[in-house]
């Protein structure tokens, strides 16, 4: 086992509104563009060559990752022109892949954070003998996954991607976003226009009789799909929740770049990442939070759990719980933002505009 394709385009790879610009996979978590996790992962699970299929901005990973030496990897990149869906981007990067017809192939959803053992499932794939191996993962709520149940032999025996109606949720158990391939089976689906693996691949597949296989594993698992996910997934990475040989410095309650500077009586918990050129000031407590290039604290606010974009600033005694601030936006001194709020890129509230508690 060699080989990983790494599926990071598609429609949703925006972080909308923090990061108009930067495709989530660039975004730093733990200080570094989430997608270097994934990549560190791999390579510490022995995978050696990975092809980035890529579409929306994809112009921002090759500059970044160049050939993946720096990552110890040989890295390729493939582009579409139209996002292909999931099936079609796996076809499009075929000829890039080294791998003879048998022989197993690694593909991962970008936007997944896991302490998965991929060596596992590699080795499950190969005890089973099967041509797909999936990864699966048990949630409370499936309904915005791809459902998987499974005989008792871990046999996969249906895929409901993103079921509409009660009846469909038949298991808790999701695809987890990781599978091992047969070779031959990523050069069977089609060429040339859309396929979703999810919705295509995968229930044909079933239906011709092939042998996918389920390893149910409850390791750590996120998927990265909103602001809040991406805070929550960026603490899990600075407090050692998730595994990552990517975290730069020591896993604790706090990470603070080099250039960053954090006033004294500050303080840092639950995992907050200061990133780099950010200043914190004095008296400021920050929890469990991302605050991206540039921001700005000042002294007093308080902020829970929330995202502050790069450049952006928090007023002097402001608190935020559950926040999402834009790039660049300036939310002004003595505000109070609560659970789910998005604060659009460059936009400014004034001094004392919200709050949540009542008068007195
Ligand atoms: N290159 C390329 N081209 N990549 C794509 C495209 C495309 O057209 N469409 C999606 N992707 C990539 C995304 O960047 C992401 O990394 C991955 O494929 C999955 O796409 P999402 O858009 O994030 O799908 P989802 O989260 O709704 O559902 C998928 O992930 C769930 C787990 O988080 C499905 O695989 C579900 O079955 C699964 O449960
Ligand atoms: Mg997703």
């Amino acid at each position: 086992m060699t080989e990983a394709i790494l599926l990071v385009g598609g429609k949703g790879t925006r972080l909308r509104p923090l990061t108009v610009n930067t495709p989530k996979p660039m975004v730093p978590a733990a200080g570094v563009p989430f997608l270097t996790h994934q990549l560190a992962r791999a390579k510490a699970a022995g995978v050696e060559h990975i092809v980035l299929a890529t579409s929306y901005l994809a112009e921002v990973f090759e500059p970044h990752f160049g050939d993946g030496s720096d990552l110890g990897l040989s890295l390729e990149y493939v582009t579409e022109e139209e996002p292909l869906g999931t099936g079609g981007a796996i076809r499009n990067v075929a000829s890039r892949l080294h791998s003879g017809p048998d022989e197993p192939v690694l593909i991962f959803n970008g936007d997944i954070l896991t302490g998965l053992d991929i060596r596992a499932l590699v080795a499950t794939h190969a005890d089973s003998g099967a041509d797909v191996s999936l990864h699966l993962t048990r949630v409370e709520d499936p309904r915005a996954f791809g459902l998987v149940p499974t005989d008792d032999t871990g046999r996969v025996t249906a895929f409901l991607e993103k079921p509409q109606t009660p009846e469909e949720i038949v298991t808790d158990q999701i695809n987890a976003g990781a599978y091992v391939f047969r070779r031959s089976v990523i050069d069977s689906i089609p060429t040339g226009r859309p396929v979703s693996v999810e919705r295509e691949t995968f229930p044909e597949l079933l239906a011709s009789g092939a042998h996918l296989q389920g390893m149910v594993d409850s390791t750590y698992w996120l998927d990265l799909g909103t602001p809040q996910a991406f805070v929550r997934g960026s603490a899990d990475l600075v407090l050692g929740r998730a595994p990552s040989p990517a975290v730069p410095g020591r896993c604790g309650d706090r990470l603070v770049l080099p250039s960053a500077r954090v006033a004294p009586d500050a303080k840092l918990t639950g995992g907050t990442v200061v990133g780099a050129g950010a200043t914190v000031g004095e008296g400021a407590r920050v929890t469990g939070s991302t605050l991206l290039a540039g921001a700005v604290i000042e002294p007093g606010a308080v902020v829970t759990d929330s995202l502050v974009g790069a450049g952006a600033r928090i007023g002097a005694r402001s608190v935020l719980t559950g926040a999402v601030i834009g790039d660049g936006a300036h939310v002004g001194p003595d505000n109070e933002l609560r659970d789910g709020i998005r604060i659009w890129c460059d936009a400014t509230l004034p001094a004392g505009t919200v709050r949540f508690s009542s008068d007195q």
